[in-house]
């Protein structure tokens, strides 16, 4: 596991967007996995704007989303699916085909997860996986206490999860369960960047970093993994030193 400092989340950002092309460069088939939520947003759009002037070939490229809302419509603005469709699939010629997401209309969400482990376990592992961390120190939506054990399932959502999530969606809403990739993929990547930024990370961060390896603090178990990157602003790393 390593740690990059970058003084703005500016420059972070820069780095992350350059990293995904990189691996694209490198790999024109890889397999990638990037989050939702705030953290990446001005990766993505660094990402599209290196993409439209690049030389990379994104049409073998594979996608396999990190997660889901259960009971949120694709359709609403707050789903990972609307935020994936505007911030990336939008932007960047990805092909339909190539493209796997949890689809929560399903009647069956075990079914829903094992298409999901097969099209991982056909195409990946994940070359590069992308994730935010939230301030319980989830990655993707494997809450504190989850088992590394598993692959994609669907978990009751922590409350801090169901409260900090309300600001991606236009009205309040009720949030229960996510469905998400797990533990087990997110180690097997072969590259997991870690994003943080902004002061009301560094408590997590630090937790993360300096605090017990535990499955109560799921950030933590990726200090074992030998391809994890934490990419932080100054902000997020305020209280590495402390
Ligand atoms: C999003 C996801 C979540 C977020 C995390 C941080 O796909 O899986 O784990 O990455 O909650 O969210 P932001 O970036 O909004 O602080």
């Amino acid at each position: 596991m390593k740690i990059q400092i970058f003084q703005t989340h500016d420059e972070l950002s820069d780095f992350v967007a350059g990293e995904i092309l990189d691996t694209v460069r490198q790999k024109p088939e890889a397999m990638l996995t990037l989050a939702t939520g705030d953290t990446p947003l001005l990766t993505y759009k660094k990402l599209s704007q290196l993409s439209i002037n690049g030389d990379a070939d994104w049409s073998r490229v594979k996608f396999a989303a990190l997660d889901e809302w259960v009971g949120v419509p694709p359709e609403n603005p707050g789903s990972c699916k609307s935020f994936l469709n505007e911030n990336i699939f939008n932007r960047i010629p990805l092909q339909q085909q190539n493209i796997h997401l949890f689809d929560v209309r399903s009647a069956d969400l075990e079914k829903e997860c094992a298409k999901m482990d097969h099209f991982i376990r056909n195409h990946g592992p994940v070359d590069l996986m992308l994730v935010g961390i939230g301030v319980s120190g989830h990655i993707g939506f494997n809450e504190p206490g989850v088992s590394a054990d598993l692959y994609s399932h669907v978990i009751d959502l922590e409350s801090t999860t169901k409260s900090v999530g309300q600001k991606y969606f236009p009205s309040d809403i009720v949030l229960s369960q996510g469905i998400t990739l797990g533990l087990k993929h997110i180690l097997q990547a072969k590259k997991v960047i870690v994003i943080a930024n902004g002061h009301h990370k560094a408590g997590i961060i630090k937790a993360s970093l300096k605090g017990e390896i535990t499955n109560n603090v799921p950030a933590t178990l990726l200090r074992r993994h030998p391809g994890a990157l934490f990419a932080l602003d100054s902000e997020a790393a305020t209280l590495l030193d402390s």
